[in-house]
């Protein structure tokens, strides 16, 4: 069940079933993207599909991380990336990137059932362009921007930020809630990079401006302001040039990062999440040591004390550890 194929195959699968149902491949493709979403719900996956977003565009947000949990069972994914923006008459705008070309057209049949079946609403998908963006050395991807109008089952165009009444539906007792903030932060830097040691703080052109103390401890670097974060990382995942407008581009992915410097033969991997701060035109990379062994700890030379106590990365190198003391008892 979780073997992987060519893609090859896949193809000659989809040009057999245009031959039998004498039907074009974009209808071909369009009537799976239909029956996918039910086809996943029926298949073990309703809960996770369920409880993936309070709403419409919460649940295309985290499209990627839904693959990229799903690539730890599946190996060798090469899973597509979705990214919304939501325009000022209500609309929305979807990104979708693959490494496949012309696979499009199961977008346009899976996002009306994911509106209707999991938010009881309508959508309208229409495709507003398509381009072969050069996003890897020459590798390209399809790039595909469609335009999603949402409305509820009675026809009315519903707007799909956080204050519309859709939202408010799914989600009441969240938006109730509207957060304050300071004026000020109160925390010192110094505290800030104690407290997230893993975290980098960079502008338009990669400078570093922050750096937290476990980087700048295992590197055996001290970040000083200017140190240029692609001298100092490759970008593993996704796998896309290290230029910030790819880095928008895949914004809901987990990143990668991996040092170009080695510790003990070993180069520091880190795994997290880039925010981009509009108001200061910087990216914030929050992340985490990517280990999952005490081996792999060992070897980077790193204690479990190393990992600040709310980050889960603890938990999973020693729920990984026991399963695999099981595993040798059995
Ligand atoms: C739990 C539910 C889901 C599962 C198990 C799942 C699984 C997968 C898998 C295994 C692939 C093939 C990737 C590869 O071979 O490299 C794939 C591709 C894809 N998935 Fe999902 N997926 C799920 C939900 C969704 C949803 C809700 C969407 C809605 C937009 C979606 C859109 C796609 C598309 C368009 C592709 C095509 C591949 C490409 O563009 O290269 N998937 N998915």
């Amino acid at each position: 069940m979780f073997k992987s194929y060519d893609d090859e195959k896949t193809f000659q699968l989809i040009t057999a079933a245009c031959k039998v149902s004498g039907l074009p491949l974009e209808t071909v493709l369009e009537v799976f993207g239909q029956t996918w979403l039910k086809f996943c719900m029926d298949n073990g996956y309703e809960e996770m599909l369920r409880t993936l977003g309070g709403d419409f565009t919460s649940f295309v947000q985290n499209l990627d991380a839904l693959h990229a949990h799903l690539s730890r069972t599946y190996t060798k994914l090469n899973y597509p990336s979705f990214r919304c923006e939501t325009n000022n008459d209500g609309t929305l705008t979807l990104h979708y990137y693959s490494k496949r070309s012309g696979l499009y057209y199961i977008v346009l049949g899976v996002i009306p059932q994911i509106a209707s079946v999991l938010y009881n609403q309508k959508a309208t998908i229409t495709v507003d362009s398509r381009e072969e963006q050069d996003i890897e050395n020459g590798i390209l991807d399809d790039h595909v921007i469609f335009t999603v109008k949402l409305s509820k089952n009675d026809g009315n165009t519903t707007v799909n930020n956080k204050e519309d009444s859709s939202t408010i539906e799914n989600n009441k007792e969240l938006v109730c809630i509207r957060p304050t903030f300071p004026k000020q932060t109160i925390i010192q830097a110094k505290h800030f990079c104690n407290i997230f040691p893993y975290h980098l703080i960079f502008d338009e052109n990669f400078v570093i401006k922050q750096c937290g103390s476990m980087i700048q401890i295992l590197l055996k670097t001290k970040m000083e302001r200017g140190s240029s974060l692609t001298s100092l990382f490759d970008l593993t995942y996704p796998r896309v040039d290290f230029t910030l407008t790819n880095l928008m581009a895949f914004i809901n992915s987990a990143f990668l990062m991996t040092s170009v410097k080695k510790r003990n033969g070993h180069s520091l991997v880190l795994k997290g999440q880039m925010r981009w701060m509009p108001d200061i035109s910087h990216m914030i990379f929050i992340s985490s040591p990517c280990i999952s062994s005490l081996q792999e700890l060992k070897a980077m030379d790193l204690y479990i004390s190393d990992i600040p106590l709310y980050d889960v990365t603890r938990e999973l190198i020693l729920l990984n550890q026991q399963r695999m003391a099981e595993m040798e008892i059995a």
